[in-house]
């Protein structure tokens, strides 16, 4: 159809891509009126719609006032303009996200809508990073704590026992106090306090608070990245919120062993970190690029540093000799069906999805990545439930960070 024939609602039936074949609409899109604007500014004539169907995206942000509904519809329609919008969840997502950016509007949240532009070439002339070297031989030795290794095999030993686990945790009491003051939150609801790690174990569960207690003392490793390199507290709200909605999602699944969810959660983007830790001025780059362009975070990466963050995140917990669900999941988080088992990387995608879309911290990405939706299909996910993980990534959030990140 032509593009000045095109009516706003309209879902694109193929991808639109620039004349050197980036992708500028991913096909799903549902064309609101500043998507039409953008057809026109990029000289595209024709595109390949869905026939009559339409999406029904235009109710979203209801109840909030016209104007406010507006701009948070035209800020979520670019950042969800990869996405496959003629999907329900997405549709529910894209709903929720209008929402919470009204809200954050009226707080009044500096958001505004990402730009779409031609990515440039900065960057490809650099050689690209030997992941396996730098994951091996760069990293300092103090940089991975042997509390690291031990706590993954417990992770992994079943029989392990709530003695072994609460005397390697013990050894750190700054990783000990964390996760008491987790245990004793709201967030678990004992009605007792629980004083000592050995009670902690018992009640909570070997496997699950050697999980906890891995994912804290990862978050130390990074300590050191300067906050004026990238917005550490973002980085780390977001990796909670998606660590909270891996857990939700997963219990709404029916799913055991929720913690280990929530740790692929916290972890998936630990590759972003490890590059701002040895290539800094290469990372900023890439994150000046995904701002200033809407270039996708994973396709900036892969020119400027020669692989993403997920390759990175997998081969550093790979190397740290992490449990196989924690390296899957970071690995292929962007790309779950990718994955050997893909269902923690599934689990982590969505969750990730969720918390980007609506706001809940950012690790710079300004236009998503798509839902995988043929992942989601394969979860069975069951309706409402991205209006669920939502709830429960609100509702959490807020202790969450004043335990991990020291109040809001
Ligand atoms: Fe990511
Ligand atoms: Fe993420």
């Amino acid at each position: 159809m032509k593009v000045g024939e095109l009516r706003p609602g309209m879902l694109l039936a193929q991808a639109v891509r620039d004349v050197n074949g980036r992708l500028l609409m991913g096909e799903g899109t549902c064309l609101t009126e500043r998507f039409l604007g953008v057809l026109k500014a990029w000289g595209i004539a024709e595109v390949a719609v869905q026939g009559e169907k339409t999406c029904s995206l235009a109710d979203a942000g209801d109840g909030l006032p016209e104007s406010l509904a507006a701009r948070a519809q035209e800020i979520c329609a670019v950042r969800l303009s990869r996405c496959d919008l003629a999907n329900p969840v997405v549709q529910d997502v894209f709903h929720l996200a209008v929402a919470r950016v009204g809200h954050l509007l009226e707080k009044g949240a500096p958001l505004v809508p990402p730009t779409l532009a031609k990515p440039g070439d900065e960057g490809s002339d650099l050689a690209p990073l030997d992941m396996e070297q730098l994951a091996t031989e760069d990293l300092p030795m103090d940089a991975m704590p042997e509390v690291l290794a031990r706590l993954a095999q417990i992770m992994e030993n079943p029989s392990a026992s709530p003695a072994e686990a609460a005397d390697i945790i013990q050894c750190d009491p700054g990783l000990a106090a964390k996760l008491l003051k987790m245990v004793n939150s709201p967030l678990y609801g004992f009605p007792q306090r629980i004083d000592t790690i050995s009670r902690a174990v018992t009640i909570i569960g070997v496997q699950q608070l050697s999980a906890l207690a891995l994912g804290v003392t990862v978050m130390g490793v990074f300590r050191s990245i300067p906050k004026n390199l990238l917005d550490t507290r973002q980085f780390w709200l977001h990796s909670l919120a998606c660590a909270c909605g891996a857990r939700a999602l997963a219990s709404a699944l029916g799913l055991p062993n929720t913690e280990r969810y929530f740790v692929g959660g916290l972890l998936h983007d630990v590759g972003q970190l490890f590059f701002f830790l040895h290539v800094p001025e290469r990372a900023r780059l890439v994150l000046a690029q995904v701002r200033a362009t809407g270039e996708s975070l994973q396709s900036a990466e892969r020119r400027c540093l020669g692989a993403d963050h997920g390759q990175a995140g997998g081969t550093l917990l790979a190397a740290w000799q992490l449990p196989a669900s924690l390296v899957q999941a970071a690995a292929c988080h962007h790309d779950p069906l990718a994955a050997p088992a893909p269902q923690d990387a599934t689990i982590v995608h969505v969750a990730d999805f969720i918390a980007e879309a609506l706001h809940f911290g950012s690790n710079g990405q300004s236009v998503l990545a798509p839902l995988n939706t043929a992942a989601l299909g394969m979860l069975h996910v069951p309706p409402g439930v991205a209006a669920q993980v939502a709830a429960r990534i609100e509702e959490q959030l807020g202790q969450l960070e004043s335990i991990f990140l020291g109040g809001s």
